[in-house]
């Protein structure tokens, strides 16, 4: 099992250029990785790095961004083991909901339980980060999931 062999781990401040590398490859936003109230993780599968995720948090609500698997990695799963091991994490730091924005994985994170929600009715916080203020509605789609309400799912 996957779940089983996947491992993370903070992604610490020397770290942070690789990091920048595949977000730019990406095209996903990297120019404020090591400003406080982020912290990003590096997945590891058998030992092999395969993605990362990221949390900016604002009290009870956090983006989760920089989601983001190997290419030679994707289409096995991985990609929702990481987002569902970021939902836990958020929850024990008491993070009551999610919130992203992606330009082309909608689909991929309503599958997993993230609802396309009007900008309007973002949070504040929410609304006035870096990256809600550069993507522009027409060019990206806002998401957000409640972790509060929801069962502990077991393990997968
Ligand atoms: C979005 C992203 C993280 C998904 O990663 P992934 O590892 O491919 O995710 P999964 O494998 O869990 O799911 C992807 C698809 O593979 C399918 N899949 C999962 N396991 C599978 C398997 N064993 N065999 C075949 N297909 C499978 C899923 O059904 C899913 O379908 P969908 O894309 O139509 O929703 C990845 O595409 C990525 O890194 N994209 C670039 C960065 C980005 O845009 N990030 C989001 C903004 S933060």
């Amino acid at each position: 099992m996957i779940a089983n062999s996947l491992q993370f781990a903070v992604v610490s401040p020397e770290d942070l250029p690789a990091l920048v590398k595949v977000l730019r490859e990406a095209g996903l936003p990297d120019d404020d990785v090591a400003l406080p109230g982020r912290v990003f993780y590096a997945f590891q599968l058998e030992g092999q790095q395969v993605g990362y995720a990221g949390l900016e948090v604002y009290g009870p609500n956090a983006l989760l961004r920089s989601v983001l698997i190997d290419p030679r990695h994707r289409k096995r799963g991985l990609g929702s083991l990481v987002v569902s091991e970021m939902e836990k994490l958020a929850r024990q730091a008491g993070i009551e909901t999610l919130h992203l924005l992606t330009t082309n994985q909608a689909p991929f994170f309503e599958r997993i339980g993230y609802v396309l929600t009007p900008r309007q009715v973002a949070p504040p916080d929410i609304a006035g980060t870096a990256q809600f203020k550069s993507l522009c509605p027409s060019s990206a789609g806002y998401l957000r999931k409640d972790l509060g309400s929801m069962p502990q799912c077991g393990h997968h």
